[in-house]
């Protein structure tokens, strides 16, 4: 009896543990009572997450169970790219894409394809291309191609993708440089008869920055002015946790909702690593890997940073759920912290923690806190 009686209370004892842990633990397992981040906006906007090759391969199991789970749109994080969709002039791979498109009809996602024109992940054969002539033919062969592919497939393409400097001019790329500034039309007319029942966003980072945003929406009403489609434009979100722009992005979203366009968040990521252009003179092309100081938490988030990254979240979150009425999706980029680009960049082999689920695939504070919000709608 005694022997009961003891095995009894330390039970109750490893359960109080167990919870006062779980209360203050950063990165817990989802209760069963939680519901998920789709459920928790699914009157406000889209939650959408970003996946590599192995999770639309479903080859990593945890990633196969969260993001239906969790997530109701996706986006290819780059296995659209003209390097991987279109390697050569006349050959195309889409044995990734199908893949792709397949995993978002079986679980009722919205498809996000990303992206057709951009300057960078180019197939090598592109740079190769002399006349202005042929880079055109390369232009509408490609969006034929690969939007006609996924007409009422992909229900939302990012059709032109960082075209804008800091300053708001037009970024000097091949486009640029070979078709002028008339090509940004010419891809969304492409697009808009290709596709004509998928949305047509213009993506770029940092365009809640007012220069850039100006660019953008002087670039927009040119488009609008032409009469050419474009449905919504697309903010990344690759920010940093000291100094989040939060009066620039609810700034941004009142005014590209103000030009008729949806607003989303297309790329959303926090940084908690220092980057070599915060060092106050510090050389950007200085090789910073391997150095302690820019790579602090090889072992695991602090709680004060997990702490600070949640309220960065929080607060981003609250802007959301204010103008919802302008807002079609929010999208991390990457399903975990451990798949995150900014694991490799702009510093190789460090450990980040931008997103809001850990290497093992749990819920962070952050994801606690932007849940929590859910509940005080
Ligand atoms: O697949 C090759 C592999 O075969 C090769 O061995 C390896 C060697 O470096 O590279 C692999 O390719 C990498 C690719 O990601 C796939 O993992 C490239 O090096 C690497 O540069 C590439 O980075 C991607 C980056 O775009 C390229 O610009 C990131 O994963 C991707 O997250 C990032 O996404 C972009 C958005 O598309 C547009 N907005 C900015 C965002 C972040 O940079």
């Amino acid at each position: 009896m005694k022997k009961i009686l003891l095995s009894i209370s330390s039970a109750v004892v490893i359960l109080i543990i167990q919870t006062l842990y779980s209360g203050c633990n950063p990165s817990k397992n989802i209760s069963s009572n939680s519901t998920s981040l789709k459920e928790g906006f699914k009157n406000e906007f889209l939650i959408g997450t970003a996946l590599n090759a192995t999770q639309i391969e479903e080859k990593e199991p945890n990633a196969a169970a969260l993001v239906p789970q969790q997530f109701n749109a996706i986006t290819p994080e780059n296995i659209m790219k003209c390097e991987i969709i279109h390697p050569d002039w006349d050959r195309y791979d889409f044995d990734l894409s199908d893949k792709y498109v397949e995993y978002g009809k079986k679980h009722k996602m919205f498809i996000v394809g990303h992206t057709l024109i951009w300057h960078s992940q180019l197939a090598p054969f592109v740079s190769k291309i002399k006349s202005s002539d042929s880079l055109l033919m390369f232009m509408t062969n490609h969006i034929n191609t690969v939007a006609g592919r996924y007409a009422g497939k992909v229900d939302s393409w990012d059709v032109v993708n960082e075209a804008l400097n800091e300053d708001g001019t037009l970024r000097n790329s091949v486009f640029l440089q070979k078709l002028g500034d008339d090509y940004i039309r010419k891809a969304f007319e492409l697009a808009a008869k290709a596709a004509p029942n998928t949305e047509l966003y213009y993506n770029d980072y940092n365009i809640e920055q007012p220069k850039k945003r100006a660019g953008a929406i002087a670039m927009i009403k040119k488009l609008q002015t032409s009469g050419t489609r474009i449905d919504g434009v697309g903010i990344q979100g690759h920010w940093r946790i000291n100094g989040l722009p939060l009066e620039d992005i609810e700034n941004s979203i009142i005014e590209f909702s103000a030009l008729g366009l949806k607003v989303s968040f297309t790329e959303l990521d926090i940084t908690v690593l220092p980057n070599p252009w915060d060092l106050k003179g510090a050389d950007v092309n200085q090789n910073f890997e391997g150095s302690p100081y820019m790579n602090p938490y090889p072992q695991g988030l602090p709680d004060s940073m997990q702490i600070k990254l949640a309220k960065c979240y929080e607060d981003l979150f609250k802007i959301f759920i204010k103008h919802q009425d302008k807002i079609e999706r929010i999208t991390f980029w990457g399903v975990n912290d451990g798949q995150s680009w900014l694991n490799g960049w702009p510093i190789k082999n460090r450990t980040n923690y931008p997103l809001l689920f850990d290497r093992n695939f749990k819920p962070k504070l952050a994801f606690e806190k932007v849940m929590a919000l859910t509940q005080k709608k």
